[in-house]
This record gives structure tokens, C-alpha cells and sequence, in this order.
């Protein structure tokens, strides 16, 4: 796309969505806070607008509709919303998503036990949505390993992001993104690749736990 694409972030109300949505607005990405219920979104775009004038972002490029018009009006959208609700909300946006690259962020976690990989009968939480939403639709899998409160923050961001879809044009937009973010991005292989991204989750849920920190990944050696 010469221009930038217009994203929508579905769940963006929550910890890791409005956190990549703070960090596009501020790369200049036009942004649509999706929730499933408006209000809820217009309330949080409220506190990320206050967050990107301190910034001195263009707080004007956010706005909010519910995850279905969000979907309508977007021509990217992310799926941020936790694992057991996952098909809930394709389901509700399915033929909105029709052609479109949908980024699928969630991660299969299984509470209580949420340092231990526990990946679902499908393989990985994005070969889940691919097969479900059909080839209609681009699924990449990618932020699996990206906290929330760095993203949220304003610092420089000490982690890299693997991307992985089965359509190579679709990989390298959302590597892109990852850029724009202000993170390197990684083309790591097919939708079923994206099992090794979210089962390294759990492991850096196992360091945090020891370290107190959110820990990332990096990729050496290149
Ligand atoms: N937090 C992190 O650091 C992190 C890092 C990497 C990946 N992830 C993954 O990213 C996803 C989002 O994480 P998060 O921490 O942002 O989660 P979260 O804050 O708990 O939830 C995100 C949003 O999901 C929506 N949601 C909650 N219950 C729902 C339901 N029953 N049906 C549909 N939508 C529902 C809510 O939006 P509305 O109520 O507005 O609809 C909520 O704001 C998860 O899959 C997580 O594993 C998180």
C-alpha cells in the first residue's frame, strides 16, 4: 500500500491493544480503537488521547467504534483479545475481515498455569484463526512476545517480533508495523510457525516471574 494503512485494533480497550495502538498513532498510523461496546472504546481513547498530546503525537489520527465497524473501516485489523474469546470476536467480525490482513496477537495461554505452554488441538492460537476464518483472509501471527508496558511506554523498545503468516506480501506489511512500533520485525515462516512464538510466552512468563521484569526476545547472530 503507497499509504499508510488504516488500522483497526480489536479489544485496543485493553493492556497489550492500546499499547500498539499508542505506538502507531505516534508513527502517524491512522487508528480505531475497537471494543465491544463503543463507549467502552470512546472512554479509552479519551486517556490514550491525553497520553499523545504529552507526547506531542496528532492525537486526531485516534478514534473508536465497536470491534464490527472497526473492522468495516479498517483495512488492517489486530486481534488483541484474550485466547478464550478469540473466536468469539472472528466470529462477530468474520465477514468484515473478508480480503483484509488480520494480525492475530493472542496468545493460548490456560490459566492458572499460564508459565506452562500449553498450545491448543489446532496447533497455535493463529493457525486456530486461519483455519477458521478460511483463505479469504490473511492471518499473520505476530507481538506474541512484546509486553504490554512497553508498548504502553515511551521508551525505546529492547525486543524483537517474529512474524508469521502463510502469504508473504501480508508478512512484510505487518513487518512494517512492527517497525513502525519502533521493534525489529522478523518474517518467520507459515501460520504454523507462529506455535514457537507463542510458546516462547510462557517461557518469558517464567523469566519475568524470576527477574521481576518483562522480558523479551532477540534474534543474534544475523
Ligand atoms: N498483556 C501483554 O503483555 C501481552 C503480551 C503479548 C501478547 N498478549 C496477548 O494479547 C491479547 C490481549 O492481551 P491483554 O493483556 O491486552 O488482554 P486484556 O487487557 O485482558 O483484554 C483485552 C481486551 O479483550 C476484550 N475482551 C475481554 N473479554 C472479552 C470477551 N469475553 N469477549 C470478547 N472480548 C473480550 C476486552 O475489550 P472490550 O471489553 O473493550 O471488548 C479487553 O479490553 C491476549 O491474547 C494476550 O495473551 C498480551
Amino acid at each position: 500500500m503507497a499509504n499508510k494503512p488504516t488500522l483497526a485494533v480489536l479489544g485496543g480497550t485493553g493492556a497489550l491493544g492500546s499499547g500498539l495502538a499508542l505506538r502507531w498513532i505516534q508513527a502517524g498510523y491512522k487508528v480505531i480503537v475497537g471494543s465491544r461496546e463503543r463507549e467502552k472504546a470512546t472512554a479509552a481513547c479519551a486517556e490514550m488521547r491525553s497520553l499523545l498530546s504529552e507526547r506531542g503525537a496528532d492525537a486526531a489520527l485516534l478514534s473508536d467504534l465497536d470491534n464490527v465497524e472497526a473492522a468495516a473501516a479498517a483495512d488492517i485489523v489486530v486481534l488483541t483479545v484474550p485466547f478464550s474469546h478469540q473466536q468469539s470476536t472472528l466470529a462477530a467480525v468474520k465477514e468484515q475481515l473478508s480480503g483484509k490482513i488480520l494480525v492475530d496477537v493472542t496468545v493460548p495461554l490456560m490459566p492458572p498455569k499460564v508459565g506452562t505452554v500449553q498450545l491448543p488441538t489446532a496447533g497455535s492460537a493463529g493457525q486456530a484463526a486461519q483455519a477458521f476464518l478460511g483463505d479469504d483472509v490473511r492471518v499473520v501471527s505476530a507481538f506474541q512476545n512484546v509486553a504490554a508496558d512497553h508498548l504502553q511506554s515511551d521508551h525505546a523498545l529492547d525486543c524483537d517480533v517474529l512474524v508469521c503468516g502463510n502469504d508473504a506480501e501480508a508478512r512484510a506489511a505487518v513487518v512494517q508495523l512492527v517497525e513502525a512500533c519502533g521493534m525489529r520485525g522478523f518474517q518467520a515462516g507459515p501460520i504454523n510457525n507462529a506455535a514457537a512464538a507463542e510458546a516462547l510466552t510462557s517461557v518469558l512468563i517464567t523469566i519475568n516471574r524470576q527477574f521481576k521484569c518483562h522480558a523479551g526476545i532477540r534474534i543474534s547472530g544475523l
